[in-house]
């Protein structure tokens, strides 16, 4: 009974051209990771997360519990105080991964009465958080600040706006100083995912909101550090009292073993990296300009300015013989299907990264001009 639901469910993906599958891909070369900065494969780091659990006498190989059970340490709040010094913060609180993190805020802030409004170009996770609160939520067209407004004026309740710093589909940044100046006039208040500026932007990688010095403004802020961290987990931050606020309410955080040490250790270890390392920001830059340049000609982008690159090929269809035709001249590009983005937005999402070199994004960007849009 239940397998033949499954199989109805999964034909009719197949006849919309929606299966998803995993797929292991060798040997292409990488333009579709979000190791923006290459720690992911960074073997000096990986040195010295092994030397670090050495040096800290680590041997648990797992958290035993929840942080609120067994699975807590000092260890652990040590690099909680580490993270709210490096992303200018009262406190800090580490989570499993950015979709807990989100999940965690998402459901727990915004109480019955209240309305949370979310950029319609919100990841999944902030969508999935809103759904669980059982507060009202709408989202506002992406990154367009008078649709927000009318939006907060006829909004119930406390207001929660929710955006990303840099959207992880098309690469582009929210426009934050405005933004907090427009919810500061309306008493709302406001939450962002640092997702996709974690690591690539400010001192230590501290993100967008703390480069430009907006973060005070922020109720609430997630960091992720599978991204250009090349790691595992997220942390939020804000108030001692956001903190002490998600320990006692969050479900995400409450429920759920906590990361094994060695990912504690990860996340010290990658920050201290990266401070060493500041200048793969500059390396990172340098092939995105590099990038941008070559195909400044073609038409079928989102306006970005990150790591995060688009050529447009409307239609899942389409979409998908353009990935195979990338894919074929040996690049790891991945087609983005509708509903993951709006129907007729369906895009190759072209991830950059210090290593890639400049003969593959030159070579790379004349294939995207060749095709400019057409398969
Ligand atoms: C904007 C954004 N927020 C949150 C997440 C989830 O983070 P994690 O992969 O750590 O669960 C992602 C990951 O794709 C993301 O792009």
């Amino acid at each position: 009974m239940l397998q033949s639901w499954f199989e109805k469910k999964i034909n009719e993906r197949k006849e919309n051209l929606l299966l998803r599958k995993l797929t292991v891909s060798e040997g292409l070369i990488d333009f579709t990771s979000n190791d923006y900065l290459g720690l992911a494969r960074s073997e000096e780091l990986s040195r010295q997360i092994v030397l670090r659990m050495r040096d800290l006498g680590v041997h648990s190989n797992g958290a035993t519990g929840s942080r609120l059970l067994s699975g807590n340490d000092a260890y652990t709040q040590t690099v909680e105080r580490k993270l709210a010094r490096i992303f200018k913060a009262e406190a800090a609180l580490i989570f499993n991964s950015g979709y807990a993190a989100n999940l965690a805020v998402l459901s727990s802030l915004p109480q019955r009465g209240d309305t949370i409004l979310y950029d319609e170009l919100s990841h999944a996770c902030i969508k999935d958080g809103a759904r669980l609160s059982l507060a009202s939520r709408f989202s506002f067209r992406h990154n367009d600040l008078d649709d927000l407004e009318q939006k907060i004026r006829r909004a119930k309740g406390r207001v929660f706006v929710v955006v990303e710093s840099i959207y992880s589909m098309d690469g582009d940044e929210c426009p934050l100083i405005q933004l907090t100046t427009l919810a500061n006039g309306y008493g709302a208040s406001l939450i962002i995912d640092e997702a996709h500026s974690t690591g690539i932007v400010g001192e230590s990688g501290n993100g967008l909101s703390v480069s430009i010095g907006v973060h005070e403004q922020f109720a609430a802020r997630v960091y992720t550090f599978g991204k250009a961290m090349g790691i595992h987990g997220a942390v939020v931050v804000g108030s001692q009292l956001l903190i002490d606020y998600l320990i006692n309410f969050s479900r995400p955080f409450i429920y759920t073993t906590a990361l094994p040490p060695h990912s504690v250790v990860a996340i010290e270890c990658a920050f201290d990296f990266l401070s060493k390392n500041i200048a793969l920001q500059d390396a990172l830059r340098n092939k995105i300009n590099l990038f941008c340049e070559q195909v400044a000609s073609v038409d079928n982008r989102t306006d970005s300015k990150s790591p995060i690159q688009t050529a447009l090929y409307p239609g899942n269809e389409n979409v998908k013989r353009a990935a195979q035709k990338v894919q074929a001249q040996n690049f790891d590009v991945r087609p983005i299907l509708s509903p993951t983005v709006p129907v007729n937005a369906e895009r190759l999402r072209i991830c950059l990264h210090t290593f890639n070199t400049d003969d593959d994004i030159v070579a790379l960007a004349s294939l995207l001009k060749s095709m400019n849009g057409l398969v």
